[in-house]
């Protein structure tokens, strides 16, 4: 029996990088908390906890801590640039794991809002990765998450726009949401900001699921892209499972199988897609 892991299995780039940064810098001199949860995955979360890592959820709760001795960590969704200057005018060491690719976004609504553009972003607008998006334009800045909002979408100044989308907007909804914008009268700049990390897994999930007699999806149940990967899977594959933890691998396999296919959903851990992994060749 062989048993496959997707390459793009777990942590995207941005995610592994602000993780392992957090675990570099714990056990330190220095306390570390991070801006918010690091990652939203609670053993990750419990297991820095147990290392000494704090969280703090707002500005309000960094007046209980002392900027001497606390380094604080921005997380891979980035902070808006007030935030970003509040934690560095109180004194705090800061250690910024933006992803490269959403701080491109912050740098691209930066200088266009201040040559004078207004701003349209497609996305969540309670997500914290386009909060953070639009507290870096210095201008007019709207969200808009769906093609209905497009069709009714109105500028608020007559500026020209320039458009960009969270990293993980879907491809599919950006290209209509595109079209309505460019077949309107406005004046559109558009930027694709999607990130591939998220369609990459996908794909390659799609194809280890269309050669796999098992595939087996790891994740947290409340995951949407975990989730969203299971569906992809099962439509491939008769025999697909959602696991949480190792606890759920006590799975009614078929007898005959030749080829066992793991992906993961963005929030798990490596460890335990290798312990998964390891379970199957025993
Ligand atoms: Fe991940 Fe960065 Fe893309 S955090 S999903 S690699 S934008």
């Amino acid at each position: 029996m062989e048993v496959i892991t997707a390459k793009s299995a777990g942590f995207c780039f941005g995610v592994k990088r602000a993780v392992d940064t957090v675990y570099e810098l714990s056990g330190g001199e220095k306390k570390i908390y991070t801006f918010g949860p690091i990652i939203h995955n609670e053993s990750v979360v419990d297991d820095l906890k147990e290392r000494g890592v704090g969280i703090v959820d707002d500005l309000e709760q960094l007046k209980d801590l002392d900027p001497e001795d606390t380094v604080i960590v921005i997380r891979s969704h980035g902070v808006s640039e007030e935030i970003y200057n509040t934690i560095s005018g109180l004194g705090f060491e800061i250690v910024d794991t933006t992803c490269p690719f959403v701080k491109r976004i912050h740098d691209a609504v930066l200088n266009a809002s201040e040559n004078g553009e207004e701003i349209l972003i497609l996305g969540s607008a309670d997500h914290p990765e386009v909060q953070g998006i639009m507290g870096w334009c210095h201008g007019p800045v709207q969200v808009i998450e769906n093609v209905e909002s497009a069709k009714t979408y109105k500028p608020m100044s007559d500026r020209p726009i320039t458009l960009v989308s969270q990293t993980t907007f879907n491809h599919k909804k950006f290209e209509d949401i595109v079209e309505i914008l460019i077949l309107s009268e406005y004046n559109v700049n558009v930027m694709n900001t999607i990130c591939n990390a998220t369609l990459t897994r996908q794909n390659e999930a799609e194809d280890l699921a269309s050669r796999a007699d098992v595939m087996i999806v790891i994740g947290g149940k409340h995951s949407s892209n975990t989730r969203k990967l299971y569906d992809i899977c099962a439509a491939r594959c008769e025999h697909t499972y959602f696991i949480e933890t190792l606890d759920d691998l006590n799975l009614e396999v078929p007898k005959s199988v030749r080829l066992v296919g793991i992906t993961a959903g963005a929030s798990t851990p490596q460890k335990l897609i290798e312990e998964v992994q390891k379970e199957w060749k025993n």
